[in-house]
């Protein structure tokens, strides 16, 4: 894995064994919780009914280094985010944590959000894990609501 050499691209549908395998790793060091398996990966980020782009970046061998997810918030969303809001989600390759891919996916998705009309986006964060706390703040977004067991943090444009 080589994550100076990134090549950023939007997430298909032959991904997402490669980003089931990810977020496997993500559990297997304490870092996710929620589902992985490829038919949540799929419904979730690469065809979920409002998703307005799903970024992955890669290496110069194509090994997936981590991607991000904006979807539009609908009624009833689960996370209770504001209807026409952004929702966003950074999934990041332990193996990758810490050498700017975050935030450089980051990139393509405030253009996607722009292009989209969003005016701001949501990211919903466990009220424990400071290192995602920290990551979204410094790319941004500032928190504006404590909801149950999570901190939710704001990127204006
Ligand atoms: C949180 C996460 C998305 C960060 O992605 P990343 O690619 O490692 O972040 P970047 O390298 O772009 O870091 C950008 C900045 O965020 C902050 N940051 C990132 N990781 C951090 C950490 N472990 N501790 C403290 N600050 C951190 C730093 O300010 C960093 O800038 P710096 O390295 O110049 O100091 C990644 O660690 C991850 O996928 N974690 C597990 C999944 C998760 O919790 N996702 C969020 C769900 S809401």
């Amino acid at each position: 894995m080589k994550p100076d050499t990134m090549r950023i691209r939007a997430a298909e549908s032959g991904d997402v064994i490669a980003i089931s395998e990810m977020l496997q790793q993500l559990v297997a060091v304490g870092k996710r919780s929620s589902p992985i398996d490829p038919d949540f990966v799929t419904d979730t980020y690469i065809h979920n009914p409002h998703g307005i782009l799903c970024s992955l970046a890669e290496d110069d061998d194509g090994q997936l280094l981590g991607f991000q997810s904006l979807i539009r918030a609908h009624e009833d969303n689960r996370y209770g985010t504001p209807v026409g809001w952004g929702i966003i989600g950074t999934h990041v390759s332990p193996l990758a944590a810490r050498r700017g891919v975050g935030s450089r996916l980051f990139e393509t998705i405030v253009a996607a959000a722009v292009g989209a009309g969003l005016d701001k986006i949501e990211a919903f964060i466990t009220s424990t894990n400071l290192e995602a706390q920290a990551f979204y703040e410094k790319i941004g977004f500032r928190t504006h609501r404590i909801a149950d067991g999570a901190v939710c943090k704001v990127w204006s444009t």
